[in-house]
């Protein structure tokens, strides 16, 4: 526990991560990132579209939208522009952590979530859930019987969705939603055991996580899950983001968040951060509304 009562959790040993040597983090501080944030912004646009480089262009259309995001896990790339960013970048490797350590969990607590209702399918609420390549990964490491509701604005995000959905076999478990998750009371019928905030609460205000996450925790039962992350400045370069791509994203540390999940009727934390220090990957539990638990029988 730290001081603020939130469990941090050691990283599980069976996963490998991306990290950084204390020299490669040197390099980065003294020059990487002064580059990237000071030259002139108009001259990186400019060489990063002579290099034709996939990740700024996915940025430029959509700032931090679904696209860059397939871009940064994947780390396939063609351009020498991508393959410094996307490979070497702090936050693509960071986001590809992410992705790992979140499936991980995930696919532990649907595993949790099916042992308390067996014979029933556990279902996972993806918000703002692009094509859903976190939970797709986390349904795939386990036999546990679950479907996933994807939520998003983007249609184009479900049809990269659906093909890899396909390729998994999860086609028939994988049910895509087009719509704003602040709209959720319109269209949730199905309780969620899980609810996977993923990649959104960066791009959100304070009070907007807040109305998200009631809405989303008034369907679930006691105990059902929320898994979430923080996103700190240790990667070092956000005023390039902001300047040469666009991207203006809210860092938060994971007591900041843990308080607005409190608000939305969360609690129990579990805190497990990625090895660079960018995310914190944190999982919170339903609790009852306050001076509605059930008090613990004397002990005999
Ligand atoms: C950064 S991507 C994250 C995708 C995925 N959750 C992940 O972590 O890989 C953010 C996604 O949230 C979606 N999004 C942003 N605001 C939204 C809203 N109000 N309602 C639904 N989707 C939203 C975007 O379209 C985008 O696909």
């Amino acid at each position: 526990m730290n001081t603020a009562g939130l469990e941090i959790c050691p990283l599980p040993a069976e996963l490998e991560f991306e990290t950084l040597s204390p020299l490669q983090r040197g390099i980065k501080r003294v020059l990487v990132n002064p580059l990237g944030n000071y030259v002139p912004a108009r001259l990186m646009r400019w060489m990063l579209r002579v290099g034709r480089c996939r990740l700024a262009a996915a940025n430029w259309r959509d700032p931090g939208g679904w696209e860059s995001m397939v871009i940064s896990y994947n780390g396939h790339c063609s351009q020498l522009a991508d393959k410094i960013l996307v490979r070497a970048g702090t936050i693509p490797m960071a986001l590809r952590n992410r992705k790992r350590l979140a499936a991980h969990l995930m696919a532990q607590m649907i595993e949790e979530a099916a042992k308390k209702q067996p014979g029933h399918s556990v279902h996972v609420l993806c918000l703002g859930a692009g094509p859903g390549q976190i939970v797709g990964e986390a349904m795939t490491q386990t036999d546990a019987p679950a479907h996933a509701t994807l939520v998003d604005l983007s249609t184009d995000a479900f049809d990269y969705g659906r093909k890899l959905a396909e390729e998994r076999g999860l086609t028939d478990r994988m049910h895509f939603v087009q719509a704003d998750v602040r709209d959720l009371r319109n269209y949730l019928r199905d309780p969620p055991n899980i609810v996977k905030m993923l990649g959104i609460c960066e791009y959100l205000e304070m009070d907007q996580i807040v109305t998200i996450a009631r809405a989303a925790g008034e369907f679930m039962p006691e105990g059902g899950a929320i898994v979430f992350n923080s996103l700190s400045r240790a990667h070092g370069t956000d005023r390039f983001f902001r300047r040469v791509f666009g991207l203006h994203m809210n860092h938060r540390d994971p007591e900041a968040l843990c308080a607005l999940m409190a608000q939305a009727g969360f609690g129990n934390f579990a805190v497990h951060r990625e090895p660079l220090g960018v995310y914190h990957v944190i999982v919170g539990r339903k609790v009852a509304p306050a001076g509605e638990s059930v008090a613990a029988p004397p002990a005999t």
